[in-house]
């Protein structure tokens, strides 16, 4: 059992370290590559409306609920359930299975990109004369297993790492040494692109809605990335939550953290797209999109190997941010139940990760005939956990906040620390309705209308 619970250094070490964990491949990687599947705007529209009405709500309750708790996900639905505490405890150990598959996957694409670092400095991008060109060299590296087994193994290390000197001394140092840099290199990526003779059409995509493309699928998509890029639902803020200082104020961390991680995403979309246009390739390239576009767009600009190894510089930090965020989560929990030391437990987990990976890893080599219902391991890890696994953590999140936490309960905690209570009254009303209506109902719709129910 642990003693004494570890918390941040404060409320800002707290925001990075959330917001390194919101954001992350979600923002770069993935949702440039559906909103070019999706069609572009109007995607981008439903997915705004997924955060404000449901993430948000949710992603404040499951901070709270962590504060609250003082505990990791398990624990804490096991000590607060007044009733059906087993069924509760699922949901727990539900959260530690989801966080587990997401990891499995999650470093494979992290260590592709931390392998792209590498092929930018050595020279393999520059060397680079077309979109084919680039889309081979891609193949050529996922399906070689040493290449994606070495990246992978190096990913899940340096985040094993990091975990491993703690909360204070680990998570929140990175974050606040990382997270600044990264937003230099945003910034000066998204300055390069508008700057692209081009960049029109990169901006009519993004911009311009285009409705015939939306039906109840997208809006799935939509729905389960917006708890993917926010971490939400699966007692990751949870545990960074319980870690947390009761006078800080949990509307505010919450909005600073969705407003960062969505404008983080629309730049990151901007810087992607609006290269790709202005180069001329195809934005529904699907999952290979930064990796398969990109290095063809940085080939034949001037200066591209830097571009280049900025860019991946930029996804590498991201992921290892948002990893050690999954890998906390599943140490805290473990921390909780078990009498293991952080230590061992970190060192375990990591091992049992890397294995997990492997058939993802392989999804593009060797495996890649290994399907079912038409998917490889790897789109079955991401569908399962970012589509259906998520969402249904959201719903147990608000579903345990808002009906079995007492109302009182929960609005005291979180008007902790606002010196301003009264101004806030109306904000804190309306979150409770979000969150304990219309966020259920609708996270409830979308699962009944892929399961062709409505
Ligand atoms: N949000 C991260 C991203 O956008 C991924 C991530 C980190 C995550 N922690 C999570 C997703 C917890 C779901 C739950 O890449």
């Amino acid at each position: 059992m642990q003693t004494t619970r570890e918390h941040w250094g404060n409320k800002l070490g707290f925001i990075l370290a959330a917001a390194g964990s919101a954001v992350g491949l979600g923002n770069i990687w993935k949702f440039p590559y559906i909103t070019g599947e999706n069609g572009g705007a109007a995607f981008i529209i439903i997915y705004l409306l997924c955060i404000m009405l449901i993430g948000l709500p949710v992603l404040i309750a499951e901070i709270l609920l962590g504060r609250y708790a003082q505990k990791g996900p398990i624990s804490t639905f096991r000590d607060f359930a007044r009733r059906h505490k087993k069924i509760w405890t699922a949901g727990g150990i539900l959260f530690f299975i989801t966080g587990f598959i997401i990891l499995g996957y999650y470093n494979v694409i992290a260590g592709w990109s931390l392998g792209y670092v590498f092929e930018s400095i050595s020279g393999h991008i520059a060397g680079i004369s077309s979109s084919a060109d680039a889309a081979t060299h891609f193949r050529e590296l996922v399906s070689n297993p040493v290449w994606t087994l070495f990246w992978h193994f190096i990913f899940v290390a340096a985040g094993g790492l990091v975990v491993y000197f703690g909360v204070r001394n680990g998570i929140e140092r990175i974050a606040r040494l990382l997270m600044p840099v990264f937003f230099l290199i945003l910034i000066f990526l998204v300055f390069w692109g508008v700057s692209l003779d081009g960049e029109g059409k990169g901006l009519t995509f993004l911009f311009q809605p285009d409705w015939s493309t939306i039906n109840f699928k997208t809006v799935l998509i939509a729905l389960g990335h917006a708890f993917f890029t926010l971490s939400v639902g699966m007692g990751v803020l949870l545990t960074y939550g319980s870690y947390l200082d009761k006078n800080d104020n949990l509307l505010f961390c919450g909005s600073m953290i969705v407003i960062l991680d969505t404008l983080i995403a629309l730049m990151a979309g901007l810087a992607i797209f609006t290269s790709v246009f202005g180069m001329g390739f195809d934005p529904a390239e699907g999952p290979g999109l930064v990796f398969n576009v990109l290095p063809a767009v940085f080939s034949i600009m001037p200066a591209g190997s830097i571009f280049s190894l900025l860019f991946f510089t930029l996804l590498s930090i991201a992921a290892l941010t948002s990893t050690i965020s999954i890998l906390e989560m599943l140490v805290s929990t473990l921390l909780d139940e078990t009498r293991f030391s952080r230590h061992h437990i970190v060192i375990v987990l990591s091992l049992l990760i890397f294995v997990l990976g492997i058939p993802a890893a392989l999804s593009f080599g060797g495996w890649s005939h290994v399907r079912l219902f038409d998917m490889t391991m790897f789109d079955i890890m991401d569908y399962l956990s970012a589509n259906i696994l998520l969402p249904f953590g959201g719903l147990l999140v608000a579903v345990f906040v808002a009906w079995v936490l007492k109302k009182n309960t929960v609005l005291n905690e979180l008007y902790r620390g606002i010196a301003e209570k009264s101004a806030l009254r109306k904000t804190g009303d309306t979150w409770y309705f979000l969150l304990k209506y219309v966020a259920p109902v609708l996270i409830i719709l979308v699962f009944l209308s892929i399961t062709g129910i409505i």
